[in-house]
């Protein structure tokens, strides 16, 4: 073991590159298998290579924690439904921070036992211990206090995606003051304790910081959740990073920074799909989950022009293109497998059928990929949206399955909309548009969708599922 003791650094180098590659990987469905592979590899070279430069490990001790993280992991991979994910990662993240909480509270105790220690034989060596100890002193306090709100704001995260009753968003004049004077304090604690190292500022601030977690992200309304929740990932990774220079392990500066700087830039690339700034998702009150602005309804009452999944069918399998745009109603109704025979029995019928993806479509990163990739829809066929935006004049359908924001052409029409700005799937250029949705309602957004009374738009009202199945049915019943 001397051996991988004297290369340790190579092989941490050799993890890091392929955490870089397991982040290129991610990045397109074709090669996530790969880059996960990739990941699961460096992982295990990072913790071996770990665990055989420890001095002195207590071996059942790290052997008994890696056993129990990987059956408590495993369990939880091979029952956690697809919906589920985003409150998961959220738990997770909040053992990132948890970890990062601990690993300070005792590199500080384990710190002040040998400087009691070592004082002297330091002193004697001509090393200035306070300077020495003050590099340790700021990096535990940014990896105590930035794990710390992580740990909070994540268990918090995890209570609102999951609905539990203890996760209540709270709102109030009161609430911004508060956040403002906790953090304050806790930063003033934290100050106090890298200039002294005082003990009492470092509780202190850890408390604070815990406190300030869940005041931060409690008025965020549960529509936000995603964005919060890849922020967090981002925090989570920086707190990691903080702690690898406590425990001065190269492996773990690499990861960290990877996991931080790739959370910041997907919550931007959120954001910016969404037409808001990430200081007003966190600190513009509570947005809610379904609404933004609620529509007054003083406009006149507009009309629009409803169809059966009859005529649907008839209409679409004798177009040439279709471009199916799902959004969080195909979620919602659990319709992707519907969606994929539809799509397929259109194909037989030499329809070219393609899927249109907005980035944020649905209620988190990626979730009407994972959903069609569940349904096993091949990823030729899905298109992001600048790929497809331009083919709409030429498109004779788009089937808009239970999407609504995100077609909203206010967006791009009217400068008074609270959505303008937003990038959109135009799904109005299109020859004819079919809109498959419940009711009239809105969307996310709260806002009305000129989409829905467009002359060449189509509503279709019922569930996702059952009205693609009526409209398979019908197909199949045409006989084409
Ligand atoms: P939305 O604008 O939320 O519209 C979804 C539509 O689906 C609703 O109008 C609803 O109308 C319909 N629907 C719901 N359940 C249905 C069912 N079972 N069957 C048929 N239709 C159903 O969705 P979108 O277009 O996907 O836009 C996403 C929105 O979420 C955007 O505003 C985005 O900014 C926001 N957001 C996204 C994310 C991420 S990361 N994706 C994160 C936070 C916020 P009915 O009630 O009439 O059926």
């Amino acid at each position: 073991m001397d051996f991988i003791r004297d290369y340790a650094d190579w092989f941490y180098l050799i993890g890091a590159v392929l955490f870089i590659l397991t982040l290129r990987g991610l990045s397109g469905p074709k090669t996530a298998i790969a880059g996960n592979r990739y990941g699961m590899i460096a992982m295990a070279i990072a913790v071996l290579t770990t665990f055989f430069v420890a001095e002195n490990p207590v071996v059942w001790m790290i052997v008994g924690a890696m056993v129990l993280g990987a059956i408590v992991g495993i369990a939880r991979a091979r029952t956690v439904p697809m919906t589920q994910m985003p409150e998961t990662v959220a738990l997770m993240h909040s053992l990132v921070g948890l970890a990062a909480v601990l690993i300070a509270v005792a590199a500080i105790i384990h710190n002040n036992e040998l400087a009691k220690l070592d004082i002297g034989l330091l002193q004697a060596n001509g090393v200035n211990f306070h300077e020495m100890s003050k590099v340790h002193l700021f990096e535990l306090f940014v990896g105590c206090f930035v794990g710390a709100i992580t740990f909070t704001a994540s268990v918090f995260a995890y209570g609102k995606l999951a609905a539990k009753k203890w996760a209540k968003t709270i709102s109030g004049t009161w609430v911004k003051p508060v956040q403002a004077l906790i953090f304050i304090t806790m930063f003033a604690a934290g100050i106090h304790f890298f200039l002294t190292g005082n003990m009492t500022s470092f509780w202190a601030m850890t408390g604070l910081a815990l406190v300030f977690g869940w005041v931060w992200i409690a008025p965020v309304g549960g529509g936000d959740m995603p964005v919060v929740v890849s922020l967090l990932n981002s925090f989570s990774g920086w707190a990691a990073a903080g702690i690898g220079f406590t425990l001065e392990n190269n492996m773990l500066i690499v990861a960290g920074s990877l996991v931080g700087s790739s959370g910041a830039i997907l919550s931007y690339i959120m954001c910016k799909a969404m037409n808001r700034s990430i200081i007003n998702v966190l600190f513009g009150g509570a947005m809610g989950g379904t609404a933004v602005v609620v529509d007054t309804g003083d406009k006149a009452p507009r009309n629009h022009r409803s169809g059966s999944a009859d005529d649907a069918g008839f209409l679409m399998s004798n177009a040439d293109s279709v471009v199916i745009v799902p959004g969080y109603g195909m979620a919602q109704g659990r319709a992707q497998n519907a969606v994929k025979e539809l799509a397929n029995l259109l194909k037989e019928q030499g329809v070219t059928v393609r899927f249109a993806i907005h980035p944020v479509a649905g209620r988190m990163p990626g979730h009407m990929n994972v959903l069609l990739a569940e349904a096993d829809v091949p990823y030729e066929d899905i298109l992001e949206m600048d790929e497809i935006n331009s083919d709409f004049p030429a498109t004779d359908v788009v089937l808009v399955i239970g999407a609504n924001d995100v077609v909203n052409p206010a967006a791009k029409d009217d400068p008074s909309s609270p959505i303008y700005g937003m990038p959109i799937l135009e799904a109005h250029k299109a020859r004819t548009i079919m809109v498959i949705k419940r009711s009239m309602a809105t969307g996310y957004a709260g806002l009305d969708n000129d989409l829905f009374y467009n002359d060449k738009t189509m509503m279709i009202f019922g569930d996702a599922k059952k009205v693609v199945e009526d409209m398979t049915k019908a197909i199949n019943g045409n006989g084409h």
